[in-house]
């Protein structure tokens, strides 16, 4: 979800429902806001997209106030509908709310408080939030000492941001597991869940730790443990641009994000090299003696970041000879997995906020094990939680698919492959300029790629009312297959599915049909028999009446003779084709999804950054 929080001398219905349209990635299964006038709460709330609550809006407007909280919902307790939707209200309408997150003891607060005559009128886990406050401020104690007390009883993961309408100076905010930062301004202070919800007032920010309240008045920020003890928030500037959120005259951000990775890649390998060639990783908070220590990897991650860890799995093992685990975030500490002081966990994330992988990533920390995170968004929390972070330099991705935030999470993961290999001094150490000389052409060959954009795009809206597409690949390639297809689950909601090229034949190969299109990520031919064993699984499926499109080297003669279609790719080593290949398939499946009608930068039931597990 979604929060934002205004007071200051700028209109607060503004604030809050631009601040929510910039973070309405984040959910948009509902929208809402409350402001606070003249001793009164005044709330709209609609389900569906921001722009049936700004509809709302119009027919009733808001009063011009400057105080104000607002949201927009990934929903989790309760359908998305009206009632559901947020702000809640407490029992007297004198408190308003809004949350992200899971109350996990809802159940119990809500029947302890029916028993007190209260009546609840939605499913949700936050209104029992909203009575509870409402309670303490009508009992004579401040908002924010309410906030302390309230989260004292609350359990699970949540941001509360809350306004009480007999104190039209403060609004009052919490967060135990779940984002929120300050936004520091001149007469003004914000809360958002990220910085883009007021990147546009101000540059200046304000991290906040876990279990902490933080209330805002128009000339001061005051952070505070629950139990109302101060405590020091650590400030940050922000440098995004804020172009960056800007569409530039594309249909989707999404299609300006695939557009963007040359420069993305180009940024994410700024100044990591010494003038005498050496790599070096800025950020890296880990000693080298600790790396030598390490003796095992495991990656964690979750959806498109899995699969930048899978294709991390076979640079680091194959350049550093340290074995390597990768595991979905959402599995891995429920496996009981085995860890100590020399595994490093990294956690792959470019939100920084997935309740998932924040959550393995304390388990592993309880474990001794050191934890590294590859993280796109300064300030947010797996970063702050790890003792050492790669930041990628995507810049703000918005598209809810993740485009630029991988193919810089493949950087990320490349670079310390190597970087470890030089630490080690493994056999492989005389080879590391060479990949990064190569690494420094990708821009290059990536806007290759992209300028032949529209043979992918004929391509795609050729497939729509295709009911399944499957990809295959082997090596780095098989997950840029997985990844294919998640592309156009997510956008055009069709079946998709993606194999290794072996294992075709030992069952997914019963489901070809006549026609049926197959997406071939084909390795470049090595001193491996890769190239030739994935000729075969092509050949294999052809034979059985596919349609197989290949995205090969150029001038690959032997993948052409397979291929119905062929996009080229330009000539790089197997372990990086990654970084090429992904880009027609994220191509594919944007103008797939677009030409079928498809919200392409707000997929049907996604949210950008899941904050619950
Ligand atoms: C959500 C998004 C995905 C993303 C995943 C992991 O499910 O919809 O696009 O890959 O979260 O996000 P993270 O921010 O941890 O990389």
């Amino acid at each position: 979800c979604g929060i934002v929080g205004y007071v200051g001398h700028r209109s607060a219905q503004d604030v809050v429902v631009e601040g929510l349209r910039r973070l309405e990635y984040r959910g948009y299964d509902s929208a809402g806001v409350a402001l606070v006038e003249a001793g009164r709460i005044e709330w709209r709330k609609r389900a569906g997209k921001l722009a049936n609550l700004e509809k709302v809006i119009s027919e009733e407007p808001l009063p011009g106030t400057t105080i104000g909280i607002g949201h927009t919902r990934w929903a989790t307790h309760g359908a998305p509908n009206d009632r559901n939707a947020h702000p809640h209200l407490g029992h007297g309408r004198r408190v308003a709310v809004v949350h992200n997150g899971i109350i996990e003891n809802f159940d119990d607060l809500r029947a302890r408080l029916e028993d007190d005559d209260h009546h609840l009128v939605s499913e949700t886990d936050t209104e029992v939030a909203a009575h509870l406050l409402e309670l303490q401020v009508a009992s004579g104690e401040d908002l924010t000492t309410a906030m302390q007390r309230v989260c004292q009883m609350l359990e699970g993961a949540f941001t509360l941001v809350a306004v009480d309408a007999q104190d039209p100076d403060r609004v009052v905010a919490a967060r135990r597991n779940s984002p929120l930062v300050v936004g520091v301004g001149e007469g003004e202070n914000f809360l958002g869940s990220d910085v883009a919800a007021f990147i546009e007032h101000t540059r200046e920010a304000l991290e906040l730790g876990q279990d902490q309240v933080v209330t805002i008045t128009r000339d001061a920020v005051s952070v505070t443990d629950f139990a109302g003890r101060e405590v020091e928030a650590k400030a940050y500037h922000v440098d995004w641009d804020l172009s960056a959120a800007e569409k530039d005259g594309h249909d989707w951000f999404m299609r300006k994000e695939i557009f963007e990775q040359p420069h993305a890649v180009a940024d994410s390998l700024l100044g990591r090299r010494t003038r005498t060639g050496e790599l070096q990783l800025d950020e890296m908070r880990l000693s080298d003696q600790e790396l030598r220590d390490i003796d095992k990897i495991i990656i964690i991650a979750a959806g498109t970041s899995f699969y930048a860890g899978m294709v991390a799995k076979y640079a680091i093992e194959h350049w550093c000879r340290i074995p390597v685990e990768v595991e979905l975030s959402s599995e891995f500490r429920y496996r009981d997995p085995i860890l100590d002081y020399s595994t490093l966990v990294v956690a792959i994330s470019q939100s920084g906020e997935t309740a998932d992988t924040l959550q393995a990533i304390r388990h592993a920390r309880l474990q001794r094990s050191k934890v590294l995170a590859i993280c796109n968004t300064n300030g947010s929390t797996i970063p702050r939680e790890s003792d050492a972070v790669i930041y990628t330099h995507a810049g703000p991705e918005i598209g809810v698919a993740s485009t630029k935030g991988f193919v810089t999470q493949l950087v990320a993961c490349y670079l310390l492959a190597l970087y470890l290999a030089q630490v080690k001094g493994t056999r492989f150490g005389d080879e590391i300029a060479d990949v990064v000389h190569q690494l420094e052409a990708i821009p290059g060959h990536m806007s290759t790629v992209l300028d032949r954009a529209e043979e992918v795009y004929e391509l795609a809206r050729d497939h729509v009312g295709e009911r399944t597409v499957l990809f295959l690949g082997r090596h780095a390639g098989y997950p840029i297959a997985l990844e294919g297809a998640l592309k156009l689950k997510e956008l055009a909601y069709i079946h998709a599915e993606g194999f290794a090229g072996g294992e075709l034949k030992h069952g997914p190969i019963a489901l070809i049909d006549e026609g049926m299109p197959v997406l071939c990520v084909v390795p470049p031919k090595g001193r491996d028999q890769l190239h030739g064993k994935m000729l075969s699984a092509i050949q294999e499926v052809r034979a059985r009446g596919a349609r197989t499109i290949c995205l090969a080297e150029e001038g690959d003669r032997s993948a052409a003779a397979v291929a119905d279609t062929v996009i080229e790719l330009p000539k790089v080593p197997v372990l990086l084709q990654p970084l090429l290949a992904v880009v027609p398939l994220q191509l594919f499946a944007c103008e797939l999804a677009t030409a079928m009608g498809h919200d392409v930068d707000q997929p049907r039931n996604l949210a950008k950054s899941v904050t619950v597990e």
